[in-house]
């Protein structure tokens, strides 16, 4: 079916990495039904392709490791030869610390403490991870057809844990909120200001979302505490993006760059 009308996305062909995730697998569903060539990236490749059967006809699983140059090369080859062309980009790909020994997370996840390689396995993922894929898959957007890419950051790009959140009902801590997953996304928000400055004479817009937390059998505590602090008195569901991402990749929010598009139930308004 032919999708028509001011967010039609028909004859865009939109990466998503990190397309597998509880986010990104929502996302590319809202895209394909828009009309989009997704091309669903993700280094899990089989639930990647589980993603896509899923999707319309147009849309395919691409394996991407956004950390590796090559294999970022070779997805955007795959994905040229499938579509001729990439006018959206969609940076989800992402990862939470885990920290190997669950008797001292508390201890380890402290900030005196944390470890060196979890920052650097964190902001290797979360921001150099976006940066490669802009300049690998954004390489691709021309400026005939311009583009538009959507880096994803988070509430906590924008402002800083509340690390009573991570407490148990009796007030003990359990563990804290890591230092590099805020620093990222927080990096994030500003690299997608120079990159909008910077490719705004290409009609390639780049823009931030900024998804607040969503409800994922966290337990009972964690979702009353972090409900408790946004305006709509609940965590997100995934489907609650699927507008914001079909907006900024289409047409639609075409004046729209340098920007970040702020979507957390209020959590940052008061
Ligand atoms: N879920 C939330 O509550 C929440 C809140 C705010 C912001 N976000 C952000 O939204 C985005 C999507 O979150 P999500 O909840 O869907 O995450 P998720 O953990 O469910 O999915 C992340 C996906 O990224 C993939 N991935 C990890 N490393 C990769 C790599 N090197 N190359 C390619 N793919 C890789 C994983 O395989 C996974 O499919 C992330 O950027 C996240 O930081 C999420």
């Amino acid at each position: 079916m032919m999708h028509e009308g001011i967010f039609s996305l028909e004859n865009k062909s939109i990466v998503v990495t990190g397309a597998a995730g509880l986010i990104g697998s929502v996302q590319c569903k809202a895209l394909s039904d828009f009309g989009a060539s997704v091309a669903v990236c993700d280094l899990n490749y089989e639930a990647a392709k589980e993603i896509a059967d899923t999707l319309n006809e147009k849309s395919y699983p691409v394996y991407a490791d956004v950390t590796d140059t090559d294999s970022l090369i070779k997805a955007k080859e795959i994905i040229l030869s499938n579509t001729g062309r990439i006018n959206g980009l969609v940076n989800n790909a992402a990862i939470n610390d885990v920290f190997s020994d669950k008797s001292s997370v508390l201890e380890e996840s402290k900030f005196e403490n944390y470890p060196l390689e979890l920052w650097n396995a964190s902001i290797n993922v979360n921001l150099t991870g976006a940066f490669l894929s802009c300049r690998i898959f954004g390489s691709a957007m021309t400026e005939k057809n311009g583009g538009s890419i959507i880096n994803v950051a988070s509430t906590y790009g924008l402002v800083g844990p509340d690390q009573s959140l991570y407490k148990d009902k009796s007030g003990n801590q359990m563990f804290y909120k890591s230092p590099a997953y805020p620093a990222g996304k927080g990096a994030i928000i500003n690299f997608t200001r120079y990159l909008a400055a910077y490719w705004g004479s290409r009609n390639i817009r780049v823009n931030t979302l900024c998804p607040g937390g969503v409800e994922d059998s966290q337990d009972e505590n964690f979702i009353n505490n972090y409900s408790k602090r946004t305006m709509l008195g609940r965590m997100a569901k995934p489907e609650d993006y699927s507008g914001a991402v079909v907006f900024l990749a289409g047409d639609s929010s075409s004046y729209m760059t340098g920007a970040c598009l702020v979507i957390d139930g209020g959590w940052t308004a008061w």
